[in-house]
This record gives structure tokens, sequence and C-alpha cells, in this order.
């Protein structure tokens, strides 16, 4: 047992690696009982080389066999659970050397889903961040690149197909039944981006020509029976590359690229080389089995890990404290070609109001709980935990503002220096932004406060209009997040979109650069006072804090031609009566009915604009939060508006189907999200009218959209007629695990429904259904991280019971782990992060439960870790 204080890796600690290889050649028997791996080393010094410095190679779970130099069995190295150091190495004039071990792993016993594993009799590898060490001993660190030569070796009637990086140079049949594929990857790569799979599998391809004038073979693999789901997702690939090309003139460089869908993964996707696997979610759709979120979701999944190649890829991070100089950039790539996808302006907006959306619900309170951290951190202790919507979603704001500062030219620029500069090498965040800085000219040295503060900075806002002069002045005061301790708070660089909304509508777009603590602008020639609009397509990722009066929200709700800023004015107007305990008002039913009834509105739009703001955003603004009253309030707002606006929501009910065959483009994805809101809306007003409808909508439907959506409106409003149909929808779906996900996240994240039983007992029966597998990650997500994550109204209950069962699902997640990392469980650990925000009981109850967890002896250090933070 390890008692003494955990390791935390620092920043400023780092040390250029004293080895590196410049070949790297793998020999992979699979079994999946006894691995055999041989692997042959160049061995160069590094840029940190030491004279006569020993090599120290990661190893974790690994059996050792043998080990040879410059082919001699050699003595000179010690064997610990984590490292095979090697002394005694030959270092004649700095020449190369050549390291041979041989080892052996048990891929059928590891349940950690990292390094070689078996998901339904088929082999694959994770290896990022540090998964390779579990393959064979190796400096398994990002700034190590080599070009790797892969001999993968199986009995060729269980495992017909033999996959790696690169490409495929050779295969051939072997003695007794075996077979073996000879795989070689051109490009220098660190070991996070190794990958081979091997099984039963088969693909679709296509062939397409790239604008060099090369082809290139796509395949994606699947088991057999999921063949005729994978179209989605390579028309999702092709898009990809061709606007890679495009936007920023990067091809394609490898002859072939492969996708291979796995139905146990930790996370969405990895882009290995040439090679991305993916979790089957991200990949199987059709539309009878799958909802446009579903669709939408793939394209921007495929989208990221293909765009990985050249950020994170080509060139990568040098340590693991870079990880948003992938993550952040990627991110922001892929939201900038789903924007594209959506095919119009309007279109573009509701995806801006997605990411936004998304980015508040949870990346702001995680930048003000006790996990906060910069994008790019200054320590942790497991690399795995910081995996987060910080490094990935604000990483991406923070690429965003780049844009906005340097316009989209100017940030091509900096781009294409980026790649001029560092293609093939492993670099840091400072290196993106100097190539950002140094092709436009500017000075960034203040930007880069950016990267090592953490928290949703405050702008406070001033406004005043002297009538007598015409003037309007504005003063922006910036301050850092009152949640995080801050004794040497640098002011952020904030660019700031605005617009002065006047009668006359003659005042242009500017951009405001806040670059002091305060600063002032004044503006003439106004006639009238205006309203103003700022922060518009938020242009930075702050809170604003702005005492906007209730009818300038409303004006700017009505009019604003910032789309954005526009559904902003109704959440800031919905936010603020719901915490106030109101009921919207006439005007805002006003507003609502006019917005909803404009024929010019994209419907998309109009969906976003009446969905409430989510409970947790809510809880953000409280200074002690009762999730029950908060709850409370949120609901009897919506049955409101589901009530004041009923035959609206009928109207556009009827408006809002589509003729014809299922077609899952942007625009009617779009009608079918506002007509199933309708029918919520419906169900809200007059469930015992529109049960009716909902269930024949469940029967009729041709998708998956709208059969989701009628059962999932029959279960959240309690009625009679939910019991039977998902019985159907399950007898139905029995043989696909995904939709069978959705059946059980359905249930786990219904809300309070009055005269049932509570949705936590519903939760512990489906927990004891026979399909329910604890070490399915997607399986685990869709019942127990649904009920404690996504389903506060049910999970914060006064008596701790929602904790309770918190507590011991992360102890029972925590324990199927051989020795290693539970992502799985210290994803759900996060549950807890923000109690101290909580009013009593719940903080009280919050505290025991994570006591609880932290006062198990066995925990892993991934668990360690949160709730170590969270009660610190
Ligand atoms: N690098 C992957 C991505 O962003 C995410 C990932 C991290 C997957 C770690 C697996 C393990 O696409
Ligand atoms: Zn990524």
């Amino acid at each position: 047992m390890k008692t003494d204080l955990p390791q935390s890796f620092q920043r400023l600690e780092y040390q250029a690696p004293n080895y590196t290889f410049s070949q790297v050649e793998l020999d992979i028997a699979l079994d999946p009982a006894r691995t055999i791996v041989k692997s042959r080393l160049e061995v160069l010094p590094g840029p940190g080389h030491e004279a006569g410095a020993s090599l120290v190679l990661q190893g974790h779970d690994l059996e050792f066999v043998s080990l040879r130099v410059n082919g001699e069995a050699h003595r000179q190295f010690e064997l610990n659970p984590e490292a095979l150091t090697i002394h005694a190495l030959p270092h004649e004039g700095g020449k190369p050397f050549v390291v041979e071990i041989i080892c052996v792993c048990v891929p059928e016993k590891n349940t950690s889903l990292m390094g070689l594993y078996v998901s339904n009799g088929n082999f694959f590898t994770q290896c990022e961040a540090e998964g390779f060490r579990k393959i064979t001993y190796f400096l398994d660190r990002p700034d190590v690149m080599a070009r790797y030569r892969v001999t993968l070796r199986a009995r060729e009637a269980e495992y017909p197909v033999l996959l790696s990086n690169g490409n495929l140079l050779s295969s051939e049949k072997l003695p007794n039944g075996w077979h073996c594929a000879v795989w070689e990857d051109p490009f220098p790569k660190p070991s996070y981006l190794f990958a081979l799979v091997a099984g039963k599998l088969e693909c679709i391809e296509e062939t397409i020509t790239t604008s060099s004038g090369a082809k290139k073979l796509l395949q994606i693999w699947v088991e057999p029976h999921d063949l005729k789901k994978t179209r989605h997702a390579m028309n999702s690939l092709i898009a990809s590359i061709h606007w890679d090309e495009k936007r920023y003139g990067l091809e394609l460089d490898l002859e072939r690229f492969m996708i291979v869908a796995v139905g146990d993964f930790n996370m969405g996707a990895m882009e290995n080389k040439g090679l991305n696997i993916f979790n089957t979610k991200f990949v199987l759709a059709q539309p009878g089995t799958a909802t446009d979120a579903d669709f939408s979701n793939i394209e921007s999944v495929v989208a990221h890990e293909y765009f990985h190649n050249w950020t994170g890829n080509r060139v990568t991070c040098r340590d693991w404290f870079q990880l948003s100089l992938k993550e952040g950039l990627t991110v922001f790539r892929d939201q900038e070609f789903s924007a594209d996808q959506m095919g119009s302006e309007s279109g573009r907006a509701v995806k801006r109001i997605e990411d936004v959306r998304l980015l508040r619900q949870l990346q702001f309170p995680e930048d003000a709980g006790p996990m906060a951290h910069p994008i790019r951190p200054d320590a942790y202790q497991e690399i795995n935990n910081f995996y987060t919507v910080t490094v990935y979603e604000k990483g991406a704001e923070v690429v965003r503002m780049y844009q906005t500062l340097l316009g989209v030219d100017g940030f091509r620029k900096g781009m294409d220096l980026y790649f001029k500069r560092h293609d093939g090498q492993a670099v840091t965040c400072d290196d993106f932004l100097a190539a950002m800085a140094d092709a436009n000219g500017r000075d960034l040295t203040q930007f880069r406060n950016w990267y090592s503060q953490a928290g949703t900075p405050k702008v406070i806002v001033k406004e005043s209009y002297d009538a007598a002069k015409q003037e309007y002045q504005i003063t922006l005061t910036q301050s850092p997040s009152e949640h995080i301790s801050n004794k040497e708070y640098k002011p952020f660089h904030i660019p700031l979109k605005m617009r002065l909304l006047t009668e006359a509508d003659e005042q242009e777009e500017v951009l405001l650069e806040l670059t002091q603590e305060s600063q002032t602008w004044t503006f003439d020639h106004l006639a009238s006072r205006p309203v103003l609009s700022i922060n518009r397509n938020f242009s930075a990722p702050i809170n604003l804090d702005f005492d906007q009066s209730e009818s300038d929200l409303l004006a700017m709700f009505s009019g604003d031609d910032d789309a954005f800023n526009r559904w902003e004015a109704g959440q800031k107007l919905a936010m603020q009566m719901i915490l106030q305990n109101r009921l919207p008002d006439a005007p805002l039913i006003d507003a609502y009915r006019q917005l909803l009834t404009d024929v010019d509105l994209d419907p998309a739009f109009k969906e976003l604009a009446l969905t409430l703001p989510a409970e947790t955003y809510l809880y953000e603004q409280c200074a002690s939060i009762d999730p029950q009253k908060i709850y409370a309030a949120r609901r009897a707002f919506r049955h409101a508006i589901a009530t004041e606006l009923r035959i609206e929501w009928a109207a556009l009910y009827q408006q809002m189907q589509i003729p014809g065959p299922f077609n899952p483009d942007a625009s009617s994805a779009g009608k079918r999200a506002l007509k199933n809101f309708a029918l919520g809306m419906l169900l809200e007003a007059d469930p015992l009218i529109w049960a009716t409808m909902a269930v024949s909508q469940y029967q009729q439907a041709d998708n998956m959209t709208d059969r989701y959506a009628a059962l999932a409106g029959l279960v959240v409003h309690g009625s009679k007629s939910a019991a039977a149909c998902l019985e159907d929808f399950y007898t139905r779906f029995a043989d696909d695990p995904l939709v069978i996900d959705k059946w059980f996240g359905l249930q786990s994240s219904r809300p309070p429904v009055a005269n049932a039983d509570s949705t936590l007992s519903e939760v512990k029966r489906l927990r004891d259904h026979a399909a329910f597998k604890m070490n399915n990650p997607n399986r685990v997500r869709s019942v127990i991280h649904a009920f404690c994550l996504n389903n506060p109204a049910s999970f914060h209950q006064p008596d701790g019971s929602g904790y309770a069962f918190w507590a011991e699902s992360v102890l029972a997640l925590d324990a199927i782990r051989p020795s290693d990392s539970t992502q799985i469980a210290a994803r759900l650990a996060r549950g807890l992060d923000r109690w101290k925000q909580f009013s009593e009981p719940y903080r009280t109850q919050m505290q025991a439960a994570l006591k609880l967890v932290s006062d198990c002896e066995t925990l892993s250090p991934d668990v360690k870790e949160v709730v170590s933070k969270a009660l610190g």
C-alpha cells in the first residue's frame, strides 16, 4: 500500500529526454492470455543527455522476459513495478545503439481499457496518455518521436484482420494457422499515438483524391452486423478531409486512413496516426437508431479526430501540461467545421449557441470549483484527470480569441507559420502563441495570461448617456473570478465585440480590446440612448456583470442582429425571473409569441431561444444553492410558458411536421427539434390530452429522433403510457447496445414525477437489470453518471440518499481496476465538486459522502486526487 503523499508533476520541472529513439520495431504475437511483445529500439542521446546516463523505460503490468543491447544479452539493469532501468550503455561517440526487449502482457485481464485489451473477442489499444507502457517498456512521453514498423501476428481464424498505424507493407500466412501483417508509419510519432487492432471486423471503403491529386483509401472498420451503420461516419470523414484542405491547406498525408469502432472505450475517440479508434457511439448511426444529436456528434467527433492528424500528430505536445495545444485547437477546428456544415448563417449561430451553452454548463462550474486549473495546468497528480472541459472547451475559446483579434486571415497566417516552424516537432503553447504573434506582427505578451490563470474572469459594464452632449460612455472593469485565489492577478487581454443598437440602426459592430483593469470608451452623435449589445457572438469566455434593464433585454431579445446576443438576452431575462421566483410576465410572453410565430426565423434558433437555462447554470448564479427550490422555480416558469402559449405550441407541432422520407440535414433536424420541443410543452400544459398524440408519434415514427422524443416526453411527464412504450422500446432494440443505452439513460435522467417511485429507486432497479454491465463504460454512464451528474433535481435529495448512492457507485467502479486508473470512477467522483456552494442540509450530506469515499484505503490515485481536492 502506498501511504506517502501522492506524487505531483510540475510543469516547470520539465526536462528534455536524455535519450531518444529514431526507429522502433515491434513484433507482437497476439494472444488474449499471453501476448508476447518484442521491441527493437534504435537509441540516440536525447537533447537532455548527460554522459553515462542510464536509460529509464516506463513499464506497467508487464512480465519482463529479456534484454539485449547491441545484440548481446545485457545484465546491468533494474526492474521495479513502474520502470526498467538500463545501466552501462555503449557510448562510443554518441553513436546509436540498439536495445531489444521481450516482455509479455495479458490483454484479457486488462479491464482498465488502457494499453492492449480485449473487447468482444477483438484486440484494441488505447495509449494516450500513458498506456503504451502497458504494452512494452518505453520512453512513454510525447517528446520522444520515432518511426514505427510493426509486425502483428495472430491466429488467422480468430483474428483475420490485423491493423496498425500507417501503410500496410506486407502480409502473409504462417505455420499452425497463424498469419502476420507488417505496417509502417513514415511519420515520426510519440508512443501515445501508437495503435493496433485485430479481430473479426469488416469495413466500408472509399477512395478519394486529395488536393495534390493523390489517391487515398478511407476505411471504417466495425463488427460485420454494424456495416450498414457506417455511411454517415464515412461522409463525415470525407467532408472533414475536404474542409481541412480548403480552410487550412492541410492535406491527408498517408495513403490510407482508418477508423475502427469499439464498444468498450473510456472516452469518445482517439486520434492514433492513420488508425483512429472510436467509441461505437461516435461511429454507428442510422435514422432508425440514432437521433439528430447523435448524427451531429458523430460528424464533429470524426472531424475532431481527423483534424488531430495535423494539430496533435504532425505537431504534437512537448509534455502533457501542453495538452490544450492540441485539444483546444482541435476543438476550435471541429467547432468551425460543424458550423460550416450547418449550411447557413443562422445555422452557424445555432452551433455557436450550443457550444457556449455547453461551456457554461460544464466548464464555468469547473473553473469555479476545487479542480479549477488554467488551460495549461501547472501541476497534476494524475494526467487522466486533466482531460477536462477546461483544457478542451475553454482551450477552444482561447484559440477562438486569437481569430477574433487577428481576423480569419491573420489566424490562417499564424497557422501556416506554426506548421512551417514546427512540423514534426513536440512543442508548447508558447510556441503556438509565438507563431500567431510573429505571423501578424502583433505583441501578444498579455494574451499569455489566458494560459496561466484559472477562473472565469468577470467584466463589469457601466454605461451612461448624456442627452445634452449626445454622448454615450461605457466603462469596462475586469476582475478575476471570486472563486479563485488571485494574489497576483494579471489583467487579461479580452476581445469584446460590441454594437450600439439604435433606432436609426447606423452603428457598426466594433471590437473593443480590454487590456487594462478598467477602460472607458466614449461614443458621440447619439441622438438617443442606445442599447448596448456587447460580447457579441460570445467573443470572450467571461462572465458579464451588466445590470441591463428588462426593457433593454427585451428589445435585444426581439431584435438584436447578433443571433447569439439575441438568444443571450432571452436567457438572461428568464434566468433573473427564475432566480427571483417569478413567472414570465406579459411582455416576455409576448416576446416569446412573436419569436415563435416569426416565419423568417430558423426553427432551431426558436427551440434554443425557448429552452430555459440549465439548472446547473442557474446554480452558478447563487451564493447558496437550494437545488429543490431552483428546480421548482424553473419548472413553474416552464409550466407558465407551456400553458400561456399552448395555441402556438399546438400550431408549431403541426407546422413542423416534415412530409416525405427522413432527411438528416440541419434544416430538417431543426424542424424536428422545434416540433419535439412543442410536444414537450404540450405535455407539460395538458398531459392527459397530449399523451395520446405522443404515443402515436412514438409508434409511427420512422426515425429515432421522433421516437425517442415522444418516449422521453411520456417518461418525463409521468404519463401512464410511459411504461408500455418503454417496454416496447426495449424489445424493439434489445440487440442494439447503443439504443439500449438510451433506454437506460432516459429513465435515469427522469426528473421527479408526482405519485411515482423516486428516480433513485428506479436507478437501483436499472442497476440490477440483466443488461446492466458495470465494466462497460457506455452502460455505466447511461445509468450512474446520467443520474448523478445530469439529473440534479432527482439526485439532490435532502435526505442525502442520492449522495450515498454516488459514494457507493464511485467505490464500486473504482474497485474494477486491476491496479491502475479508472477514468469512469474519477469522472463520477467529480459529481460533488461544488458541495461548498450548497445550502443545508445538502452541504453536510455531500461532505459526508465525500469523506466516505476518501476514507477508503484502496482508492485509485485518480479518484484520490479528485476527492481530496474537493474536501481540501
Ligand atoms: N485525445 C482524444 C481526443 O481528444 C481523447 C482521449 C484522451 C481519448 C485520452 C482516450 C484517452 O480526441
Ligand atoms: Zn482531441
